[in-house]
């Protein structure tokens, strides 16, 4: 396995970072997470645009700029023989003495890593998965911005645990009203009498590129679509309900703190919205290097 680490590819046995990175020492940092198709990249201009906007948010300077990134990728992929494929871009501060003023690393440490996807087994998309409403509160806007997809994931591994414990696939995470928010990893939508909800961006949520490509195929199909502020109860009175993320696509939930969301089946709106998703895939795809085309 190849990692690009700040200027250089290295075996995975050398790819090494300083314990005194602000990265492992607080979390500070940012991260993107990207999914290549037969070597195309979905929504590479859309995640290096976020990429920008979370560093932009925390004061960080890139070291590469959008053009930079293409080119490298590519060769994340050609180096790790990957064609299909998971890549995690983390940039942290970097290196710097103990203490939270960013003044005190000088140069962010950046990261690559290519590897083949994460298995989601077949049945998950056949029968759905299942769901509880975390006690762990997503983070308040006014804290932490759940738009910076930042290193500091503690908030979600909280939920993350409460899902493991009750051996269930995720946890739905409420915002501090009480609303809904979005699961540890992935965005949720779910649909009632036809018309196909999710919530909204300033109920404190990660703004899903995937969320967004669903929304514009559901748009494309005539698809009634709200974004809005809701109760659990709407999931509970749902129809349908799935999660959305560049790693697993559409995935259908069948069960919200046990209680079966509709006939417990992936619906027919998720259906559509699956099958729309896999035809219009192309059109999502962009090669590394014509990025900029
Ligand atoms: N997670 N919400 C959160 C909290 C996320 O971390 C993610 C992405 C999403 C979905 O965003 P997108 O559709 O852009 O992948 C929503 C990625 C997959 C991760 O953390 O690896």
């Amino acid at each position: 396995m190849w990692i690009y680490l700040n200027n250089r590819f290295v075996s995975r046995d050398e790819a090494r970072v300083s314990i005194f990175d602000h990265g492992f020492l607080y979390g500070d940092g940012v991260y993107e997470t990207l999914r290549a198709y037969g070597g195309r990249l979905f929504m590479l201009r859309q995640h290096l645009e976020r990429l920008e906007r979370s560093a932009r948010l925390i004061g960080l300077a890139l070291p590469l700029t959008i053009s930079d990134w293409p080119p490298l990728l590519e060769e994340a992929l050609r180096r790790n023989g990957l064609s299909d494929a998971y890549l995690r871009l983390t940039i942290s501060r970097g290196e710097g003495s103990i203490g939270l003023d960013p003044s005190l690393c000088p140069t962010p440490t950046l990261v690559v890593i290519a590897q083949p996807l994460p298995n989601y087994p077949p049945h998950l998309y056949d029968e759905g998965v299942r769901l509880i409403i975390s006690q762990t509160r997503r983070n308040l806007a006014e804290a932490l911005p759940p738009h910076i997809k930042s290193l500091n994931f503690l908030n979600n591994i909280l939920a993350k645990r409460e899902a493991t414990l009750a051996k269930v696939f995720d946890a739905v995470m409420l915002n501090a009203t009480g609303h809904l928010a979005e699961c540890t990893t992935s965005n949720l939508f779910f649909v009632r009498h036809g018309r196909l909800c999710t919530p909204a961006v300033g109920c404190g949520i990660l703004d899903g590129i995937t969320r967004n490509v669903v929304l514009q195929l559901a748009r494309a199909r005539y698809i009634e679509t709200e974004e809005g502020t809701y109760p659990p109860a709407d999931v509970f009175a749902a129809d349908e309900c799935f999660l959305t993320n560049t790693t697993m696509e559409i995935m259908p939930v069948r069960s919200l703190n046990d209680r079966p969301i509709g006939s417990g089946k992936p619906g027919p709106l998720t259906q559509t919205l699956q099958s729309a998703f896999r035809s219009k895939l192309p059109d999502f795809l962009q090669k590394a290097p014509g990025l900029l085309d």
